[in-house]
């Protein structure tokens, strides 16, 4: 039977990459991010539907919503990313720190807050939600990988809240993919030579490796994995 599948930031790299696996395999899909053009572009060539909304502003999860018609099976919290530098850094230093928390927290956190909060009624018994972290929450001390590290925390609490119901919520905390946008194209050559590095198959990640891990997570299968944080980083990072 379709499934209704709704995914954040699925116009580019991972979120694509997950709607595109949803899709294939028969489910009603649907994506959203703030981009209108590449947002259509990308829903045609998937052949999925789409809403444009900034999963990090109140007003535009509420409108998502009023436009969303039905239940979710599946929702996946992937929109996020860096928050650009402020540009009033040597000016006034603390209010540029300021801003840059608060919009990294924006991005990385209270997206999928607020996504999750709006979509708890249409969540039902056999529901997933799937968030995406990374392995940065494991070692940085930046804005970014604080914000995912307070995701795999809230995500925890939020399990024993939706477990009763049946629903599960786990994170996939990822290590370095390759070819999305997430770097602005600013990875540099040497930076990348050391993540392949600290790996244990020695390789990059690839958007596929992530959507194939949502794919089962929101199978019969995961049924009874929840309040987790599943690391696909090959090694880069061991829970041991
Ligand atoms: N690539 C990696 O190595 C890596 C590693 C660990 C974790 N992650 C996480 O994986 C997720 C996907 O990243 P990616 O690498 O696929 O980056 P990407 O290629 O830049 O894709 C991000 C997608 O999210 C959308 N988006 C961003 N902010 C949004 C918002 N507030 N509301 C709605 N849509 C939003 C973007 O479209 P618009 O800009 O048009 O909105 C785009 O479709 C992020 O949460 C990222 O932190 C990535």
């Amino acid at each position: 039977m379709s499934r209704t599948i709704l995914v954040t930031g699925g116009s580019n790299g991972i979120g694509r990459a997950i709607a595109q696996q949803f899709v294939e395999a028969g489910d009603r899909v649907i994506i959203t991010g703030r981009t209108s053009n590449r947002l259509r572009a990308t829903a045609e060539s998937l052949g999925c539907e789409h809403i444009r909304s900034d999963a990090g502003n109140p007003d535009d999860v509420a409108a998502l919503f009023d436009e969303l018609n039905g239940h979710v099976d599946v929702l996946v919290n992937n929109a996020g990313g860096f928050a650009p530098r402020p540009t009033n850094e040597e000016e006034n230093p603390i209010n540029a720190t300021a801003s840059q928390w608060m919009e990294n927290l924006r991005l990385n956190l209270l997206s999928a807050v607020l996504m999750t909060t709006a979509c708890q009624p249409r969540l039902r018994p056999g529901s997933a939600v799937i968030h995406l972290g990374s392995i940065g929450a494991e070692y940085a001390g930046n804005a970014y990988s604080t914000a995912k590290a307070a995701l795999a925390a809230w995500n925890a609490g939020l399990s024993a809240q939706l477990g009763p119901n049946g629903i599960t919520t786990n994170v996939i905390a990822a290590g370095y993919i390759e070819d999305t946008d997430l770097f602005h194209g600013g990875m540099r050559d040497e930076r990348r030579a050391k993540l392949i590095a600290a790996t244990h198959d020695k390789r990059a990640g690839d958007a596929a490796d992530i959507a194939a891990t949502a794919f089962f997570l929101a199978s019969p299968g995961a049924r009874h994995i929840t309040g987790q944080t599943i690391h696909v980083n090959g090694g880069a990072h061991t829970t041991r």
